[in-house]
């Protein structure tokens, strides 16, 4: 029995360039999944979705640190590339891009993207530096690779919005796929940050899912949104949860806000505090 031929990985933008331009010059398409490694399941789910709608797959690996503000959990996010490579190899990926920070941002690097829309509120205030980071980032890998199509989870459904906007602000070729987001046996969205979570902080983790999905038949029932909101947030803490950043129930296709009850699509959004993780999660209402 002979071992499959290791994943090729690129570490330079050069490399990529030539590996996706020979590709191209053969008329393949090209998709693209972003990610930032302690790849999972629901990474996986993307690269099988990719795979499925063109040719060749490109991961990125890259943990990027111009989207973590200086107190976040950039220095111990898991970082394990050898094992990444296996599992997009065994997902039909085709090459991983891993490049270095210094490929990335080279000294000297100064420019910014600025994002609002539906950057603005949830997410962009708990975090603020954080969807002008994956802006940057994620136009850079555009660039860099040149996709026919990218895919992204609905787990990050704030940030799928993000990439939606600025694709189509920005006139990008580049066709955006949204994911369902992969879940545990208990229902627990997969995140790579969930290794950061105890055995006790998992049980408890593992309640987000249904407090939600309770809350957003409330809402799609007909309540008052305010009311559901706190009384979710309530049920969070009653669950364990240390703290919670928000609970929100917004328009499913631009995250603007509802007057009173739900009437259009909607999705519910949350983010919450076990012990240093913090986690999110969000689901359709109805
Ligand atoms: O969702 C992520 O893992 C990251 O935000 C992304 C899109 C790879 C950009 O760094």
């Amino acid at each position: 029995m002979t071992d499959a031929a290791p994943l090729p990985v690129a570490r330079t933008v050069a490399n990529l360039r030539a590996i996706v331009g020979d590709w191209k010059r053969q008329g393949l398409s090209v998709g693209l999944v972003p990610t930032m490694g302690a790849l999972h399941e629901g990474h996986l789910t993307l690269v099988r979705e990719a795979a499925r709608r063109t040719d060749r797959v490109v991961a990125s690996n890259f943990v990027n640190p111009t989207q973590f503000a200086a107190h976040e959990d950039l220095g111990r996010y898991p970082r394990r590339q050898d094992e990444d490579a296996r599992l997009l190899e065994g997902a039909g990926c085709h090459l991983m891009f891993a490049p270095a920070a210094q490929e990335m941002y080279p000294d000297g690097f100064a420019t910014s993207i600025a994002v609002a829309g539906p950057a603005l509120g949830l997410e962009g205030d708990a975090r603020p530096q954080m969807f002008g980071g994956v802006a940057l980032v994620v136009t850079k890998l555009f660039n860099q690779v040149q996709p026919d199509v990218a895919v992204f989870g609905e787990k990050d459904y704030q940030q799928l919005m993000v990439v939606r906007q600025f694709v189509r602000d920005l006139d990008l070729p580049i066709q955006i796929v949204g994911s369902p987001t992969e879940r545990d046996g208990w229902g627990l969205a997969l995140s790579s940050r969930n290794a950061y979570l105890s055995e006790d902080e998992l049980a408890i983790a593992r309640r987000l899912n249904g407090v939600l999905a309770e809350a957003g038949a409330r809402a799609s029932a007909g309540e008052p949104i305010d009311g559901v909101e706190s009384d979710a947030a309530e049920a969070l803490l009653q669950a364990g949860f240390a703290s919670v950043d928000y609970v929100a129930i917004r328009r499913a296709e631009d995250l603007g806000s509802f007057a009173g009850v739900v009437d259009a699509p909607a999705r519910i959004l949350a983010a919450a505090w076990l012990g240093k993780t913090r986690l999110i999660d969000n689901m359709a209402v109805g």
